[in-house]
């Protein structure tokens, strides 16, 4: 690995968003460029992780949402997918004392079912032991789909007996996987693409959108810092004319 360049210190940021949320996208693209086979690019993705989980403790966010596996990945070739979850289960294995002693706490959102037993128990145990952690909460979206979200929170309103008139928004995220959570001021999509595939589709209703050409493995804490500055300038009216509230 290349030793990492001293961290040069940069103008305060004038408005931090609470809650980032990240479609790390072109890990292919960054492999494919270098002849590197894909899971090359995954594992430059997660290196590069590491490094934007700093950046935001760094910047004072707090909670950090990354979408590392949809419902819709499932669909990759399986080497692509058993790959991807070697990853998952490598960085639980390698890093989570680390986070644990950084203070951060691990969420996850999505459906662990599908995933192998032991797989599902690290996850379980890494949440279970970061969460009084307060520095950033990292969530990580992983066999996450927003509409399977909606579907699940649907099945669960449901089963709780709730009825019509006691629908309300607010009841309605506590039933998301996120709940808890704030909904994210500022999702950041890498490698140039301007889809929502499925992302925090109920939560990103007044999120702020940042899309870079940028590909996820390059995208580090100077191109988070473009990333903060220009939401730093953003106007935001929630639908109203004025924002209502000073910190936004
Ligand atoms: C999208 O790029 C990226 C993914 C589907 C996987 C992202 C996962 C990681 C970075 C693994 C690390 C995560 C954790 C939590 C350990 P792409 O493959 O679709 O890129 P392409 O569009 O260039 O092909």
């Amino acid at each position: 690995m290349m030793p990492e360049s001293p961290i040069q210190p940069l103008e305060p940021i004038q408005k931090v968003p609470r809650h980032i949320a990240i479609v790390m996208d072109g890990n292919g693209r960054w492999a494919a460029s270098r002849g590197l086979p894909r899971l090359a690019g995954h594992r430059a993705g997660t290196e590069n992780l590491r490094r934007v989980i700093r950046a935001c403790v760094e910047f004072n966010v707090k909670v950090l949402t990354i979408y590392a596996f949809s419902t819709e990945n499932w669909g990759r070739p399986s080497d692509e997918v058993e790959g991807l979850m070697m990853i998952l289960e490598d960085v639980i294995d390698r890093e989570l004392d680390e986070l644990h002693a950084e203070g951060v706490r691990l969420r996850h959102i999505g459906r662990l079912d599908r995933l192998n037993p032991r797989l599902r128990e690290k996850v379980l145990n890494a949440v279970e032991l970061t969460k009084n952690n307060d520095q950033l909460v990292l969530c990580i979206a992983w066999n996450y789909g927003g509409r399977d979200e909606i579907i699940c929170a649907i099945q669960n309103l449901i089963a709780d007996g709730i009825k019509p008139e006691q629908i309300s928004e607010e009841l309605v995220s506590n039933y998301m996987f996120t709940v808890g959570i704030p909904d994210p001021d500022l999702i950041i999509r890498t490698s140039g693409e301007m889809r929502i595939s499925n992302f925090l589709i109920w939560q990103s209703a007044y999120s702020e959108w940042y899309i870079t050409p940028t590909l996820w493995p390059d995208f580090n804490r100077e191109e988070l810092y473009k990333a903060l500055q220009a939401y730093s300038q953003r106007d935001r009216r929630f639908g109203k004319l004025t924002n209502g509230c000073e910190k936004d």
